[in-house]
């Protein structure tokens, strides 16, 4: 099968959070299953430099855009994935992220920058710029890419259309003005199409407009069909609930393997765990932390925002320091969280160590050297660093949502007798349910026999690798296909 997979990220192209894990992986693993993935992506500076044999192919003149624009040809990474960049300079060649300013604010043109995306990989999928390539799916994730099945469902011998949804909280909203700026078709804004409450939802576009609608695990799909996790979508979410599915992230065991991590001091097996205390002790000096393996050391990674409850972590912390343990943080988002985590390694310093900022090498560490990882979110489509952390032996509290509710089985009499505890897990997103599940963490850690070491040894066993995801995904590239003929 010929697939397109259009993402606004993708390792090891340029990466701000798991969507881009997803969209570098998940091709790879379709590809050793012997079908023709190709990515599209905007051509961000980052991404440019991290491609190999760029070569222009066409030259795009796009409806509703004035800009330049040109399509490049490559391959990323050391599968030699084929991609595709959009090259429009005045919209894409800046710094920051791929969505944010350095400042940390939205692109005021982000609706020309993702609309201008959206457009050209219409025009790859519909095979207008030479390629002699024309895909059987078009794989659309999040909002940045949730015009392209409004732009093709009228489209004769347009392909079957796939819309993932890997976090709902971000939907691309703008206002009519824009829209007509797009100039997209009038018909599009409805209630069924892409108007949101007097707003224009990219998002909406995708989810309305795909034959199949994803997220990233099944419980989160569940979710979403609630007022509290719908974020205004859940009524239209029920609509298409025939045609709508949750499929669990993969993880690349290339990447994230405790016995060949280049990024960690010392490599090591569920067989030759002991070594973990060594990685433990190497991060311990890098925060500037007491060395010592006995002390419990837990760790925090990802983006400081509301999605991750870090403040709820922030309420528990007293309790942690009370029980003699040390944490660290890697992450960057939020001013006043991040100021918070700055003030308490100053408070704290022999036993808090927190680092602002993005740093892979660094994130492959903390999984590597502590104990124990929190992620107690609010909500989490799906969660990777759980998965990671299960790798690693390195033990995962987690709130029972979403993607977490999906990979972490918690500690209890049941699942310690049969051995499928892997983490300790709670349901209210408050302090004193997450204090509850620490407090347990704490205590079993301080556990005289080895029964620490087994629940980290069970997580290392578990099996999350993309050959799974991959099979689903392409049972639900089946089911477009064969919905678009009926
Ligand atoms: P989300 O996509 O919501 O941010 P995920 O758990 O799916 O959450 O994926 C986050 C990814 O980004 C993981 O691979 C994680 O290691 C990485 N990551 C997040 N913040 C940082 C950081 N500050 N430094 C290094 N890696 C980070
Ligand atoms: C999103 C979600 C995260 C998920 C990732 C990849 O950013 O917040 O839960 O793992 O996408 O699908």
């Amino acid at each position: 099968m010929k697939i397109l997979l259009s993402t606004s990220e993708a390792t090891p192209l340029i990466k701000t959070g798991g969507l881009a894990d997803v969209a570098g992986s998940l091709p790879v693993a379709l590809r050793s299953l012997g079908h023709d993935c190709r990515i599209i992506l905007p051509a961000y500076p980052e991404a440019i430099e991290n491609s190999d044999g760029l070569e222009k192919v066409a030259e795009l003149a796009l409806p509703g855009h004035n800009q330049d624009a040109r399509l490049l040809s490559g391959t990323a990474g050391p599968h030699k994935t084929p991609i595709y960049l959009v090259d429009a300079p005045r919209l894409f060649d800046r710094p920051g992220n791929p969505y944010l300013s350095p400042e940390g604010f939205n692109w005021p043109d982000n609706a020309d920058r993702f609309g201008l995306f959206c457009r050209a990989a219409v025009h790859v999928t519909m095979d207008r710029c030479g390629l002699a390539w024309k895909p059987d799916i078009l794989h659309a994730n999040d909002w940045q890419t949730g015009l392209i099945a409004p732009l093709l469902q009228k489209t004769p011998n347009r392909p079957a259309t796939i819309f993932t949804i890997h976090n709902l909280a971000y939907q691309g909203l703008f206002d009519w003005h824009d829209f007509e700026r797009l100039q997209l078709p009038e018909e599009l804004w409805s209630m069924q199409g892409v108007e949101f409450y007097d707003q224009f939802s990219f998002i909406k576009g995708g989810i309305a407009y795909s034959d199949q609608v994803n997220t990233v695990s099944p419980t989160y799909a569940e979710e979403v069909k609630t007022l509290t996790y719908g974020a205004g979508l859940d009524g239209l979410l029920n609509y298409r609930s025939d045609d709508f599915c949750g499929i669990l992230n993969g993880i690349d065991y290339q990447i994230w393997d405790p016995e060949q991590d280049p990024f960690i001091t010392s490599k090591y097996t569920a067989d030759r765990f002991e070594s973990k205390l060594l990685n433990k002790l190497a991060l311990q000096r890098e925060f500037g932390l007491p060395e010592n393996d006995s002390i419990q050391l837990f760790g925090y990674i990802g983006r400081l925002v509301d999605q991750k409850g870090v403040d709820l972590i922030l309420q528990v912390l007293p309790g942690i320091m009370d029980s003699g343990a040390q944490i660290v943080f890697l992450g960057s988002g939020n001013s006043d969280l991040e100021r918070s985590l700055l003030k308490l390694s100053n408070k704290y310093h022999t036993r808090v160590g927190v680092r602002i900022g993005y740093d892979e090498e660094l994130s492959h560490r903390i999984e590597a050297g502590a104990d124990c990882f929190l992620m107690p979110s609010r909500f989490e489509p799906c969660g990777l660093n759980q998965m990671y952390s299960l790798r690693y032996g390195t033990v995962p509290i987690v709130r029972n949502t979403g993607g977490l509710a999906d990979t972490v089985i918690d500690v209890g009499a049941a699942s310690l007798s049969n051995g499928s505890a892997t983490g300790f897990v709670f349901d209210q997103p408050d302090g004193e349910s997450l204090w509850r599940a620490v407090e347990r963490a704490i205590e079993f850690y301080h556990r005289p026999d080895v029964a620490w070491q087994i629940l980290a040894m069970t997580g290392m066993q578990q099996d999350f690798s993309w050959e799974a995801s991959a099979k689903h995904y392409m049972a639900l590239y089946e089911s477009a296909l064969q919905c678009m003929t009926v």
